[in-house]
């Protein structure tokens, strides 16, 4: 079996049912349920038998040698983070203690775990980290795209914490030849997203005719992948990667967050019209984030040459899919944002030994 962090959150809760639909390999998912982190995502394999889940923290030492212990995993996939830029300039302190410490203590416990395998379970096994495009800071309208050789740059507290992530993980490798691999992927968009995010927040705001906050002048780059094809370059990365190596993932898809925000109004005009009028009659500029990274681009070329993967989806068609999901699934999105669900994880989990 694998061992997913972070499994509840946006990409691992895809991650989780993409893994269990596809290839069927059973599944413990370790998730602290945060804020982010959202059991509903998951109610279609609340009762299938191939996922074990657990709340607990990638911190907790103790915890993560008795899982380790009990399920004895093949492989690791560390999702497990906080992850909003926005959160992590009003406040870095968790961000630091989940990407940074919880990465040190989970490393050591899987080092240690690892240590004691015997020879062909210790070479077969793999600790994949899921980092970001965003540890390669800010690119100008002319740069070339990030590649695995970038310098490593990071602008926000968000971003530096992954950095910090990716070189405790590229030394775990070098010291104690822990097998690890990396993905630096770019921005990921579709289902499940928890509505802080640009294109999940402008979806639920537009349906309740709020406006649209474009930060600054909105001509903010980012390159953008189905969440779907994130997944699938994990699975890749893990099944066929280099031990060692890290991998860039991305869309090869870049558009300014002004084009997204119309994009997204479009599709609503169509799919849901509103009878006062365009959606983007409600796109409203507001003060820029402080320290905003101005364009970010991935150079996909090393796993699409060395490992053969490719998105699936355009940008054409994974954006539909993605409003037409929040259309269909308004009750998911009323429960993450409402509190309620956060009420009944505390009253269902809180007594619990
Ligand atoms: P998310 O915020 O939606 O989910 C994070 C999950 O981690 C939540 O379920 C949360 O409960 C859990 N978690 C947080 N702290 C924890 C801890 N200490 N112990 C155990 N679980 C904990 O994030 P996401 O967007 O799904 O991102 C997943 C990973 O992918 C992150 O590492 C992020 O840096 C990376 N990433 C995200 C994107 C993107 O566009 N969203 C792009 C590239 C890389
Ligand atoms: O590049 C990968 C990263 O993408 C991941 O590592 C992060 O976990 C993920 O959150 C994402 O970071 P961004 O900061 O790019 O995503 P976000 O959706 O917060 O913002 C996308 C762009 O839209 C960014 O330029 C800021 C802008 N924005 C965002 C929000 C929430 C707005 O203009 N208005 C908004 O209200």
């Amino acid at each position: 079996m694998i061992l997913v962090t972070g499994g509840a959150g946006f990409i691992g809760a895809n991650f989780v049912l993409d893994w269990l639909h596809d290839i069927g390999e059973p599944v413990v998912n370790l998730d602290k349920l945060t804020y982010a982190g959202n059991l509903e995502s998951l109610a279609s394999i609340a009762s299938d038998s191939r996922h074990v889940f657990v709340r607990g923290d990638i911190g907790d030492s103790a915890l993560l040698a008795e899982l380790l212990a009990r399920h004895k995993p093949r492989a690791i996939i560390n999702f497990a983070a906080e992850s909003h830029v926005d959160r992590s300039i009003h406040g870095p302190g968790e961000f630091m203690q989940t990407n940074v410490v919880g990465t040190f203590q989970l490393l050591e416990a899987v080092r240690s775990y690892w240590s004691d395998l015997p020879d062909a379970e210790r070479s077969a096994f793999r600790f994949l980290h899921v980092s970001t495009d965003e540890v390669y800071g800010s690119l100008g309208p002319a740069d070339l795209a990030f590649t695995e050789n970038s310098r490593y740059e990071p602008n926000s507290p968000y971003s530096a914490s992954k950095a910090a992530s990716d070189h405790l993980v590229r030394a775990w490798h070098h010291t104690y030849g822990l097998p690890v691999l990396t993905c630096n992927c770019s921005n990921n968009y579709g289902p499940y997203q928890f509505p802080e995010k640009l294109i999940p927040l402008v979806i639920q705001n537009a349906l309740q005719g709020k406006s649209l906050p474009v930060y600054g002048d909105g001509r903010q780059v980012r390159d953008w992948l189905y969440v779907g094809d994130h997944c699938g370059a994990i699975r890749r990365v893990l099944e066929a990667g280099r031990p060692g190596d890290t991998y860039n993932v991305g869309g090869s898809c870049e558009k300014p967050n002004i084009e997204i925000v119309q994009t997204v109004c479009g599709l609503l005009d169509e799919l849901r019209p509103d009878a006062a009028g365009p959606h983007a009659r409600l796109v409203t500029h507001v003060a820029d984030r402080p320290g905003h990274d101005r364009r970010y681009a991935i150079d996909a070329r090393k796993i699409e040459r060395e490992l053969g993967w490719r998105p699936a989806e355009t940008f054409e068609t994974g954006i539909r899919k993605t409003v037409q999901w929040y259309l269909d699934n308004q009750a998911w999105a009323a429960n993450v944002t409402s509190g309620a669900y956060r009420d009944w994880i505390e009253s269902n989990y809180g007594g619990r030994a």
